[in-house]
């Protein structure tokens, strides 16, 4: 079972990662909870570039992909491997919504590293590891924006204006509508407990709860 958590910055996924890892713990699941960029000490370091240093939206693209790559490799394969449940704070969906939507970056290209770097096995292009299912948490970039105001010092990311995290709403949208299945979209204009709410019925939709 392998759970992605999505959505623009300040949709508010971070507590209810915290929160489904201690019920999914409770019935009695090895969990590992981990996100992206990072997970890996190489992955962390590739986090703190991204995220701190001005650079075009290629390098970024590959800066992620790599830090995927890594993350694939050291954590989430073997935890799969063993049967264990994988939580990830965002995967490969960011980079659609962020790099392609919000960065304009060429969609195309990033397909192509998604089949590269997410391939399992030796057959690249053929079976891609993608989540079960993924959680996104969409919330109006505007209210998302009043919700990060003061909260703390922003990254390069939360830094941006709103008309970028339409452009990454808007990439997330086309992610979902690409793959409906997969993708279990939440309104995050609620109170938390509502959301909460809505978090568990999804996970139970899906016979993992
Ligand atoms: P975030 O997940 O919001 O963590 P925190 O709560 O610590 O701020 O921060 C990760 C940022 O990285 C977020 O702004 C989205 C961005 N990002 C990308 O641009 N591309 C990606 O592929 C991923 C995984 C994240």
């Amino acid at each position: 079972m392998f759970i992605s958590f999505e959505g623009i910055d300040g949709a508010g996924k971070s507590t209810h990662i915290e929160g489904l890892a201690s019920v999914l713990r409770a019935r009695g699941h090895t969990v590992v909870l981990t996100r992206e960029p990072g997970g890996t000490p190489l992955a962390e370091k590739l986090r703190a570039l991204v995220l701190n240093e001005p650079m075009d939206a290629m390098t970024e693209a590959l800066l992620v992909f790599a830090a995927r790559r890594d993350h694939l490799q050291q954590v989430i394969e073997p935890a799969l491997a063993r049967g264990d449940v994988v939580l990830c704070d965002r995967y490969t969906d960011a980079t659609f919504a962020y790099q392609g939507g919000g960065r304009g970056f060429d969609l195309a290209v990033l397909q192509t590293l998604e089949q590269w770097v997410q391939a399992i096995g030796t057959q690249a292009g053929h079976a891609v590891r993608q989540p079960d299912l993924t959680l996104w948490f969409d919330l109006d970039p505007a209210i998302a924006a009043q919700r990060l105001a003061g909260a703390r010092v922003p990254d390069k990311f939360e830094a941006q204006p709103v008309a970028f995290f339409e452009a990454v709403r808007a990439g997330y949208a086309q992610r979902a509508a690409q793959d409906p299945q997969r993708f279990a979209r939440l309104e995050a204009n609620q109170t938390r407990d509502a959301v909460w709410a809505d978090v568990l019925a999804a996970v139970k939709a899906k016979g993992f709860a």
